[in-house]
């Protein structure tokens, strides 16, 4: 089938790429020159493992193309893709400039039926309102059907989970377009949830809010073992063999970070006051997210009691392993209070590259902590699993160990005279 892919950011690479290798014809286009000139040099510009080589192989075969001419992708293709970013207003309103644009070029260049299928994370009623814009705009409902499909993916994992996904939810508002789904994804394998548009852009909140619900409810048990001595990782362990409950998302640790879990959870926030409803959950998940990079901060300064001018050594930037996205990362967060409280940041991440002249980066992980005195853990890398903490020891001046993210363990890092600080360790 031949698809028109609009935005080429983390949504719209991965499910182009995959749609490609699906067998399907896919022309990926992007209103950034730019970024279109390098994808088309073989340059990816996003850190996501397997999807460099996909886009190369899939490129080969001539059946994924990027262009910025977003006309020609949307008079060539019957299925529209739409995945532009979303960001968020500072009042928790969403920005829907780009989608904006997207609806007045399918305007312009529509001339025959289009199925029009939005992944973009949007708050709900905005695909009935994309549907009635297009109306608006005098053209008749039976050139076009509009499809509500979020996506589920984790970055570091997104070829995988697009692949193997749990579930498809589709939202529609009349049957016929879903014959078209079935025939995208027939080698897909996953029940189908079909709902209305609005009920497709719910379930997409429904899942982010509650899997942070799960870190939060955590994170504060996690500060409630600590004050009763209770190891919170076998609180995890018990908790996850419950199958109504589940193994995961029960890892406590600074937080939850990255470009939808904050954004998303903030977004239905705004969509239930819209409506005068108080949604007492979701406020609470925040305000202990929010809360969580203070309580490792006033760990630390129980210890090290005036920051200013200290060493501190911090390793991991990206907001998870397994990418280069710094979006709403908390490690970043926690380095800006650090840098407000005059510390010194020596960092080290495995693959993110910042340009802050504030922060000194390192490429090595043992390099970072030289004279440091205090080694933060932020991201949970598995490189940071299996470190020479003897190594480490002798090039820090000081023993402060923070981790963030509950990986390390305690007992073995006390032999070499660590100070550990976790919370509820
Ligand atoms: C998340 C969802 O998991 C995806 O299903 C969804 O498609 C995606 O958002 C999206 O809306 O596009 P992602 O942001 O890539 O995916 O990352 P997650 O693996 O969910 O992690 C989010 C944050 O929660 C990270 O900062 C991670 O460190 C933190 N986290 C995760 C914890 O603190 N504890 C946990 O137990 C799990």
């Amino acid at each position: 089938m031949k698809i028109c892919v609009i935005g080429t950011g983390y949504v719209g690479l991965t499910t182009g790429t995959v749609l490609s290798d699906l067998g399907h014809d896919v022309y990926c286009v992007d209103n950034d020159k730019t970024k279109i000139e390098k994808l088309n040099e073989g340059k990816v510009p996003i850190y996501e493992p397997g999807l460099s080589a996909l886009i190369d192989r899939n490129k080969k075969r001539g059946r994924l193309h990027f262009l910025s001419d977003i006309h020609y992708g949307i008079k060539e293709c019957p299925i529209i893709y739409i995945t532009v970013g979303t960001p968020t207003n500072e009042d928790g309103s969403q920005n829907l400039t780009a989608i904006n644009d997207v609806i007045d070029s399918i305007g312009q260049s529509i001339h025959s039926h289009k199925t029009i299928i939005t992944k973009s994370t949007v708050i709900p009623g905005t695909n009935e309102w994309i549907h009635q814009t297009l109306m608006e705009k005098g053209i008749d409902s039976n050139m076009f059907d509009i499809v509500s499909n979020p996506e589920f993916l984790r970055e570091g994992n997104a070829l995988a989970d697009m692949l193997n996904p749990d579930k498809i939810v589709v939202g529609v508002k009349r049957q016929k377009p879903i014959e078209t789904i079935k025939k995208l994804y027939a080698k897909i394998h996953a029940p189908y949830i079909i709902t209305s548009l609005t009920g497709a852009e719910m379930i997409k909140y429904a899942s982010n809010a509650f899997l942070a619900t799960k870190i939060s409810f955590m994170n504060e048990m996690a500060r409630i073992c600590d004050a009763y001595d209770v190891e919170i990782s076998h609180i995890a362990s018990a908790l996850g063999r419950d199958k109504r409950i589940g193994p995961y998302f029960l890892h406590a640790g600074l937080g939850y970070g990255g470009s939808c879990f904050p954004k998303d959870v903030r977004a239905l926030e705004y969509a239930a006051k819209q409506k005068d409803i108080i949604p007492e959950i979701v406020m609470a998940v925040q305000n202990v997210n929010d809360s969580q990079i203070n309580l490792y901060l006033e760990k630390l300064t129980n210890k090290l009691t005036n920051l200013n001018g200290k060493k501190i050594s911090v390793w991991g930037l990206a907001f998870k392993p397994e990418t280069d996205d710094t979006r709403e990362s908390r490690s970043l967060l926690l380095i800006k209070k650090l840098l407000e409280k005059g510390a010194e940041i020596h960092a080290f991440d495995p693959i993110v590259q910042l340009s802050d002249p504030a922060i000194t980066v390192y490429e090595d992980m043992y390099e970072a902590v030289k004279e440091s005195d205090a080694l933060i853990i932020a991201t949970e890398w598995s490189q940071f699993k299996s470190v020479d903490w003897k190594k480490v020891k002798d090039f820090m001046k000081g023993n402060i160990l923070v981790d963030g993210r509950n990986i390390i363990d305690r007992n073995h890092v006390a032999g070499y005279q660590f100070h550990y600080i976790g919370v509820a360790r």
